[in-house]
């Protein structure tokens, strides 16, 4: 378990990194990812940092970048409007940010949840739980990629908060679940958890400087579990503060020790040792900040051709989605 206070240790070297980061949030109106945010904005100097919100949270996001310019000038806040429930609005968010940059350091997505009301399809015909935790999340890797390899000395970075490691079978004839009888609440988050691990691996292994981690925070006390809590759900008793999950998940996207090559972001601290990748080669990690096993699942679908058979699909489905 990486100590709070290693992370924190950690976080304050983020101010002697390179000046110039440039970063995405996607997901930081609330919760875990606005933590994360506020976390960054707090350490870095001199940053670009973008970050999304749907027009329903517009207002409410730009009071929060205004209170971050106010307390760290130095760094440019910009708000991309966009509404990640559709995938097409990735294209957007690609296009805002490459008027602007030539490169992206980290990329950090947080958006989702779950459909304990039930599947409402969005205008794009595709359940929004799993939009906002998969498709769009792999659509904005997958549109930033040329960005993200022309982070100059720095291993660029890619964090996905949502269930590293939990990854279970998929229903391998219904992959977007739309078969009424397939879909429940549980089964969009293992769809969307599992063929987020499968499709992250393939981008990793064919973009070798990239380092993806797909961290599961544990129960987090957000806006998003007291939502969760006032529709039935029962999270156990310990939940981890929001204010600590954004500072570990800072962590995970700026020390060395979820980089791969060496890095180049903050150096791994001496009290601990590298994170070992999951076979297919992306950071799963547990909410302490640990890697996690979960071969026994994932070495099977892959030997099968699972890996490929859940690119492919999704691929398509972008294709008609956004053609
Ligand atoms: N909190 C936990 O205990 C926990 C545990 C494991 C995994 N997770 C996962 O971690 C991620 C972050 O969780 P959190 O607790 O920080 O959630 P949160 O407080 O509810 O924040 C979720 C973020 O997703 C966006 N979002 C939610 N529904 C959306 C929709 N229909 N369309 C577009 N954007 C939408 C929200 O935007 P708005 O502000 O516009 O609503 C917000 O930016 C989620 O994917 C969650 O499933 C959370």
């Amino acid at each position: 378990m990486v100590s709070l206070q290693t992370v924190q240790r950690s976080n304050a070297r983020i101010a002697n990194l390179p000046h110039g980061l440039v970063a995405l949030f996607i997901g930081a109106t609330s919760g875990i990812g606005q933590a994360a945010l506020q976390n960054f904005a707090q350490h870095t100097s001199s940053a670009r940092i973008y970050s999304v919100a749907r027009t329903s949270a517009v207002q409410s996001h730009e009071t929060l970048l205004g209170a971050l310019r106010q307390s760290n000038p130095r760094n440019i806040y910009n708000l991309v409007t966009a509404d990640v429930s559709l995938i097409s609005e990735i294209d957007r968010i690609y296009e805002s940010i490459a008027q602007n940059e030539v490169k992206l350091d980290i990329l950090f997505m947080s958006a989702g949840f779950m459909a304990f009301e039930g599947r409402k399809d969005t205008r794009e015909g595709l359940d929004p739980s799993m939009t906002t935790r998969y498709y769009s999340r792999l659509r904005a890797i997958q549109s930033l990629l040329p960005l993200l390899n022309s982070a100059d000395s720095l291993s660029p970075r890619v964090i996905s908060v949502l269930a590293g490691g939990k990854e279970e079978p998929l229903n391998e004839e219904d992959l977007d679940l739309r078969d009424p009888h397939n879909w429940s609440y549980w089964n969009s988050s293992v769809h969307s958890c599992t063929m987020g691990t499968l499709t992250f691996e393939r981008v990793a292994r064919q973009n070798p400087r990239l380092s993806i981690v797909h961290w599961y925070p544990g129960p987090v006390e957000t806006p998003g579990m007291i939502r969760s809590i006032s529709l039935g759900m029962s999270p156990p008793s310990y939940r981890m503060g929001q204010e600590e999950a954004g500072a570990r998940a800072i962590f995970l996207a700026t020390n060395d020790r979820y980089a791969v090559d060496g890095g180049g972001f903050v150096s791994v601290p001496t009290e601990l040792g590298s994170a070992s990748k999951s076979g297919g080669g992306i950071f799963l990690v547990d909410p302490w900040g640990e890697s996690v096993n979960n071969e026994r699942v994932l070495a099977e679908l892959r030997k099968r051709g699972i890996d490929e058979k859940v690119w492919s699909f999704t691929q398509k489905l972008f294709a008609s989605k956004t053609a």
